[in-house]
């Protein structure tokens, strides 16, 4: 007891004296970088008094021990794997997302956990590619869902194919499978969700192979001076080909990649392919000439009226090109990631031999790119709740979920704002030029914000920083903020999930999904000495 008051005197001290003598640092214990006399804003949410003590942080750290202690390693087979890929989910935007949720809780937020920051295990993934320092998702997902590291851009070939090479993608030894054709062809049912175009590069990378990522329909093959009778476009490599035709359910966005410019869809968006096709109707002619029941829906009421026992493909288009963001999107019309999810997972149990599902939480990225880290926190928080519905409805001793990101974003959470400061608020006052700046900020993009005409930096305390559309200030300026290289985290529960832990390329994440599951030509847990 004694120690404690005379620590706590000690403190008092130290921080009036400091304050007394603002220039004194050599003859205080404040140094250049650690200063202890800058102003604090007041916390927006105000903590327990309970964590003042000692006891609350010996009690949380002994539960986790017991809780550590307490489980064991699943070694069994993977009947069902889900893989959830965050698009830009950097690991700083996990702190950020997870105080926003708190926040939006009414709670100071650096405490709360997202539902797959509860799941045993974690690795760091090295997003490289082969020819970038930097992934896109394109490269990055070649090697989450095909097991091989390729060039920036491309999607489903080595790196022998260099971007826009149509010939060189055609050549079979340069193409590469992904772990969703690994799991049909040992007769799993398969899924690909998103909240993108179902054409963008992340699904693609289940099911395409392009030399260029923006090949999502057949006039941008004609325009990058290629020929789409030659090099097939990715809506209809989907529709078409295999593994494409045959996954069981397909959800997202991008219905103009899969209708001709002069038909519109049901919002009366026109089309974008110039071959006429309409692959929506040969979906539907494909499904019905198998004899199976399928549906293709449009709209959230008919997702959630599908009967899952009695629908054995589903396509579901919800937006002419990307799904709203959720905070903007209107409700009624159409679902959360969540909801597909859970009618993806529904009807993918009806396979006894299980089924590999990818969800991806699109937008992420593009709130970043924006600098709009409202909407990207958002989108995050989205994307929890759809991996928490995954887990709701599966069981970890034949399921193994793995959730990870492609590649990070610039996105900082700095200064030193008070425990419980709002996340998007105001973090503190520059010692240099005495004005504010705020908690989240970006290396790069659009958010950037000019100097004064007299050389003084802008004075973001006019912003309306709570807009969910507010650019979070950037360093330097650019038309869309970057992807980052740091390495991203992976999540995984499960049947041998304690095989991501430490740090390994992002290419090994699919190795361990068919170890597991026992897909795939290599090595597994039901044929272990191949
Ligand atoms: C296919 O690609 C491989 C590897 O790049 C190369 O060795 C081979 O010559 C190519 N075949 C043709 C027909 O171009
Ligand atoms: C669209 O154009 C094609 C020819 O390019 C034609 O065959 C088709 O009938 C047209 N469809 C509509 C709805 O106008
Ligand atoms: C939302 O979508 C529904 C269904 O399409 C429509 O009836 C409603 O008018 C839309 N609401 C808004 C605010 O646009
Ligand atoms: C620069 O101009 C702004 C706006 O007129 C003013 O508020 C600010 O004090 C000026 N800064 C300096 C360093 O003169
Ligand atoms: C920045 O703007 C706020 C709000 O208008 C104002 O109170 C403050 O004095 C400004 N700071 C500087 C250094 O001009
Ligand atoms: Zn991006």
């Amino acid at each position: 007891m004694a120690s404690t008051i005379s620590l706590v005197v000690t403190v008092v001290f130290l921080t009036t004296f400091t304050c007394a003598n603002p220039v004194s640092q050599e003859t205080s214990n404040s140094d250049h970088y650690h200063q202890t006399n800058f102003h604090r804003l007041p916390p927006k949410f105000h903590h327990s008094v309970d964590q003042n003590d000692g006891a609350y942080w010996r009690q949380k750290a002994q539960n986790t021990l017991n809780q550590k202690l307490s489980s064991h390693d699943l070694i069994g087979k993977a009947k069902n794997v889900i893989m959830f890929l965050g698009d830009g989910l950097s690991i700083p935007t996990l702190a950020a997302a997870r105080t926003y949720l708190g926040q939006s809780q009414g709670h100071t937020g650096e405490e709360t956990v997202l539902s797959f920051e509860e799941f045993p295990h974690t690795g760091l993934s090295k997003t490289y590619c082969v020819d970038s320092q930097v992934a896109d998702s394109a490269c990055s997902a070649t090697a989450y869902l095909g097991g091989v590291k390729a060039n920036i851009y491309t999607i489903g070939v080595t790196g022998n194919v260099k971007l826009n090479d149509c010939s060189a993608s055609l050549n079979a030894t340069n193409k590469v499978t992904s772990i969703l054709k690994w799991s049909q062809d040992a007769g799993k049912s398969t899924g690909v969700v998103t909240t993108t175009r179902i054409t963008h590069a992340s699904p693609a990378g289940s099911y395409a192979q392009v030399a260029n990522r923006d090949w999502e329909n057949d006039a941008v093959v004609k325009s990058s001076g290629q020929d789409p009778d030659k090099c097939d476009d990715i809506a209809e490599q989907l529709i078409n080909s295999v593994p494409g035709r045959n996954i069981k359910v397909i959800l997202g966005g991008g219905r103009k990649e899969f209708i001709p410019k002069n038909v519109t869809d049901e919002d009366g968006k026109s089309g974008a392919r110039t071959d006429g096709v309409n692959l929506i109707t040969k979906w539907k002619s494909d499904k019905s000439s198998r004899g199976s029941s399928s549906k293709y829906v449009w709209n959230r009421e008919q997702l959630l009226n599908i009967n899952p026992r009695k629908t054995e493909f589903v396509l579901g288009l919800f937006n002419s090109d990307h799904l709203e963001y959720h905070l903007l999107a209107n409700a009624t019309k159409e679902p959360t990631l969540e909801e597909l999810t859970r009618v993806a997972i529904q009807v993918l149990s009806q396979e006894p031999k299980g089924f590999f599902l990818f969800v991806e939480g699109g937008r992420i990225d593009h709130g970043h790119h924006d600098t709009q880290a409202h909407l990207a926190l958002d989108e995050t928080v989205e994307f929890a709740k759809a991996i928490q519905a995954a887990v709701d409805l599966t069981d970890e001793r034949n399921t193994l979920i793995v959730v990870t990101a492609d590649h990070a974003h610039t996105l900082s959470i700095s200064g030193y704002p008070t425990r419980g400061n709002d996340i998007f608020g105001i973090a503190g006052t520059s010692d240099s030029d005495r004005l504010p700046y705020s908690t989240l900020s970006y290396a790069n993009g659009p958010g950037y914000k000019k100097p004064l005409a007299n050389g003084s930096r802008y004075n973001i305390s006019n912003d309306n920083l709570a807009d969910v559309k507010y650019r979070f200030p950037a360093t330097l300026p650019l038309g869309s903020e970057t992807h980052a290289g740091d390495d991203v985290a992976v999540f995984a529960r499960g049947p041998w999930s304690h095989l991501y832990s430490g740090t390994f390329d992002q290419n090994f994440i699919p190795h361990v999904m068919a170890y597991a599951s026992c897909v795939g030509n290599g090595r597994t847990s039901c044929k272990p000495h191949v």
